[in-house]
């Protein structure tokens, strides 16, 4: 892994273990408190990964060329937060002495680190191997599962609030990420509309 590269992911890694750890001593390491983790280490990680996905885009539709070519550094940081995100499960599924999550939404979720962890797996040499055409096919399918993973979390609860959920905090702990969710693949597909076709 190249030296930048490394200093990004380890960065990444220690900013989501530094949430985690602020989180678990201000609000607990129970049931709640583990939970309230697991929320904010998921938002920063959905930070490094919308980066991931739509960076090049923004760099081409609005210009800031720090963001044009970074998608590999972005997605390896993302892989490396999200693993404070597994260490949060297994601490909430130690504690409660059950599955954190019923089965179906279990395997959904576990497919989302599937493929994360693939696609991270693969940007070492596999993908090369594979070749640009198979590659793209399976960073397309993997990417977009790992963004509605994320949406399903940041869209439901916006648009099915529970009766407690109907205030300001709730609407603004979840409308931010739903909308920013929403927008990569828009984004994704504007800046393709935008390349000059190939000759
Ligand atoms: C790539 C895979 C995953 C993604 C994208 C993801 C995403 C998220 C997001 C966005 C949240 C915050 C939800 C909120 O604020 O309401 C969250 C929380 C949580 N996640 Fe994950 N997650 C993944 C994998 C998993 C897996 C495999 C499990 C369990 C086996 C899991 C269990 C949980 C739990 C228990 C919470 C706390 C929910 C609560 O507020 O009660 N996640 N996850």
């Amino acid at each position: 892994m190249e030296q930048k590269t490394a200093i990004w992911t380890g960065t990444a890694f220690a900013i989501a273990l530094a949430i985690a750890a602020s989180a678990l001593v201000l609000y607990g390491s129970d049931n709640a408190g583990t939970r309230t983790a697991l929320e904010l280490t998921a938002r920063w990680s959905f930070l490094l990964f919308w980066l991931a996905y739509a960076g090049n885009a923004v760099a081409i539709l609005f210009g800031p060329r720090y963001l044009a070519g970074h998608a590999r550094d972005f997605g390896l940081a993302f892989a490396a937060a999200h693993l404070v995100h597994i260490g949060l499960i297994v601490w909430l599924a130690h504690i409660l002495g059950r599955a954190v999550l019923p089965p179906g939404l279990f395997w959904f979720f576990m497919a989302g680190l599937f493929w994360t962890y693939l696609l991270a797996g693969l940007s070492f040499g596999g993908a090369k191997a594979l070749g640009p055409v198979l590659w793209r096919w399976i960073r397309l399918m993997g990417m977009n599962y790992i963004l509605v993973a994320f949406g399903r979390d940041f869209v439901l609860p916006v648009l099915y609030p529970k009766p407690a959920q109907v205030n300001l905090g709730h609407f603004a702990f979840y409308a931010p990420f739903m909308v920013l969710a929403i927008a990569a693949p828009l984004l994704v597909l504007a800046a393709h509309a935008r390349r000059p076709a190939a000759p």
